[in-house]
């Protein structure tokens, strides 16, 4: 056994903003996931959305809520909203006009909690492409979020932002390819990435929890992780295992439903970085 696999992860309580799935549904489809003619059970994604709610306050986090606005049936994937690092929040703009509309919710939300809300200039998506690593932004493009974005992210927070280019459609967020484990490591699917970028992570995190295209297509990397716990879609098998070896504890959430629109636990996570 390495030193590794039997250190014992130190989770750190988090803050997170959500949105009720009052009006999920799937009308459109704006990534490869969406089917608008399949059915979604809405009953079912409300009770699954909910077990996430309390399994985040069961492991002592705190979470906060957007009020869910109609005709917007993907605000519930709160995470592309907005970035927080440091208290600044860096807001979204939409690449679909049908998601357009979800910023202004979130911004008020921000506004009425005391913060500004810097409004991108070009296309981002929030923490679906903009991911905090504790030390550095990583930076998804290829599908959603900009390269200019990226520089306007990086000149506002004063952190570097590092860019990474996404391949495979199946994988058109950052947060559906990756996630952050805790200060020093990641987990992530290596083919969602360009020769280029993969070379980048491999130097960036030697150690990283690499992921299976099962795990990957079951929505495994699309995590949250508290530094110890690790909330991950059920199905995520192999990789859960390994994170297991590695002294993190799984915590699995089965979001199944919120799939059908190429969504998952994270997602429907936003972190607020005070
Ligand atoms: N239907 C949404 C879209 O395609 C899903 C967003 C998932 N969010 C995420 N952070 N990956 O925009």
């Amino acid at each position: 056994m390495t030193a590794t696999a039997t250190a014992t992860r130190t989770p750190r309580s988090r803050r997170f903003l959500v949105c009720e799935p009052t009006h999920f549904a799937v009308r459109y489809a704006i990534n490869p996931w969406m089917r608008p003619d399949a059915p979604v059970d809405v009953g079912l994604a409300r009770e699954q959305w909910r077990s996430l709610i309390r399994a985040y306050r069961a492991h002592g986090h705190t979470v906060d809520s957007v009020e869910p606005a109609p005709g917007l049936p993907d605000m519930v994937f709160a995470a592309n909203s907005a970035v927080v690092v440091g208290g600044r929040v860096f807001g979204s703009l939409f690449h679909a006009p049908e998601r357009r509309g979800e910023s202004v919710h979130y911004d008020t939300w921000f506004q009425a909690a005391g913060y500004e809300v810097h409004r991108p200039r070009s296309v981002c998506e929030g923490e679906g492409d903009l991911v905090w690593t504790g030390r550095y932004v990583l930076a998804g493009t290829g599908f959603r979020t900009t390269r200019e974005a990226h520089r306007e992210a990086q000149e506002f927070f004063g952190h570097p932002v590092i860019s990474l280019t996404l391949v495979d459609p199946h994988f058109y967020h950052l947060d559906t390819a990756l996630f952050v484990l805790d200060d020093d490591n990641v987990s992530y699917y290596p083919e969602a990435f360009s020769p280029g970028s993969r070379a980048v992570l491999a130097r960036l995190y030697p150690d990283a929890v690499l992921a299976t295209r099962d795990d990957a297509f079951a929505f495994g990397l699309n995590s949250v992780s508290d530094g110890r716990h690790v909330f991950i879609a059920p199905r995520a098998e192999a990789l859960a295992a390994r994170l297991d070896e590695r002294g993190y504890v799984p915590v699995p959430v089965d979001l199944s439903e919120f799939q059908k629109a190429g969504g998952g636990i994270k997602c429907c996570t936003q972190e607020i970085r005070s």
